[in-house]
């Protein structure tokens, strides 16, 4: 038994984008906790996704909180406008700020939540001095940059390494998953110690995405 449920945060680039209202209001029926909407800007990974305007939108319908992850370069030029266009918790990547300690607390300053996500690569010592800082850390279980991509077995590993980082500096972040998730791996996540699931294609690419959110929150039972 786990002492907090796990939260489901399915990914809206795997959605139909000509029925965006549509694949909102079905995440807002559903038991899934989070919009997880995904920034790519063809530098800091080899692809384009959507930004500012497409998240005001969606914001618009969505009742429940907006979960920006950031995959581009220079986060800090953006973050006041993302915060303009929704987002509760914002998301930005190790590896693309030089002055992480500061982007964080510019994140913060503007009210918003901050989270710092990790490439497969980088280790989780990088977030020893700043993760009492952080709200949420963002473990990537694929390489970032497209969705539909095979799940990294080395992700459970990493996942209890930043548990243990946790309880040693007492801090509180929530642990984020994200990156070829879906029933078959849920459960492994949670017991590794993961409390938010991202999940694009295995709910979106379901012939029921209300069905395969509520599998994924029982999956992880
Ligand atoms: C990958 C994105 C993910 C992606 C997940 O760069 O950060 O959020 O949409 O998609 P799936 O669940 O299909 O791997
Ligand atoms: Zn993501």
């Amino acid at each position: 038994m786990k002492d907090s449920p796990v939260l489901v945060a399915p990914s809206l680039l795997a959605a139909n984008f000509l029925e965006l209202g549509k694949e909102v209001e079905m995440v807002n029926r559903s038991e899934a906790d989070w919009f997880h909407l995904d920034v790519m800007d063809g530098r800091f990974v080899p692809n384009i996704s959507y930004g500012l305007p497409v998240i005001a939108q969606i914001k618009k319908l969505a009742r429940k909180p907006c979960d920006v992850h950031l995959m581009i370069e220079e986060p800090e030029k953006y973050a006041a406008e993302f915060k303009k266009a929704g987002a509760d918790i914002l998301t930005v990547h190790a590896e693309a700020c030089v002055h992480l300690h500061r982007n964080i607390q510019q994140i913060k300053s503007l009210g918003m939540k901050a989270g710092v996500a990790l490439n497969p690569h980088t280790p989780v010592v990088m977030l020893e001095n700043i993760i009492r800082d952080i709200d949420v850390v963002l473990v990537m279980s694929v390489n970032p940059g497209f969705g539909g991509q095979t799940f990294i077995e080395q992700t459970y590993q990493k996942i209890k390494q930043v548990r243990q980082l946790i309880k040693d500096h007492h801090a509180s972040a929530l642990i984020e998953v994200d990156g070829g998730i879906g029933t078959e791996n849920a459960g492994q996540l949670v017991a590794a110690g993961a409390n938010v699931l991202v999940a694009g294609s295995a709910i979106f690419a379901s012939p029921d995405p209300e069905k395969a959110i509520a599998a994924l929150k029982r999956g992880a039972l």
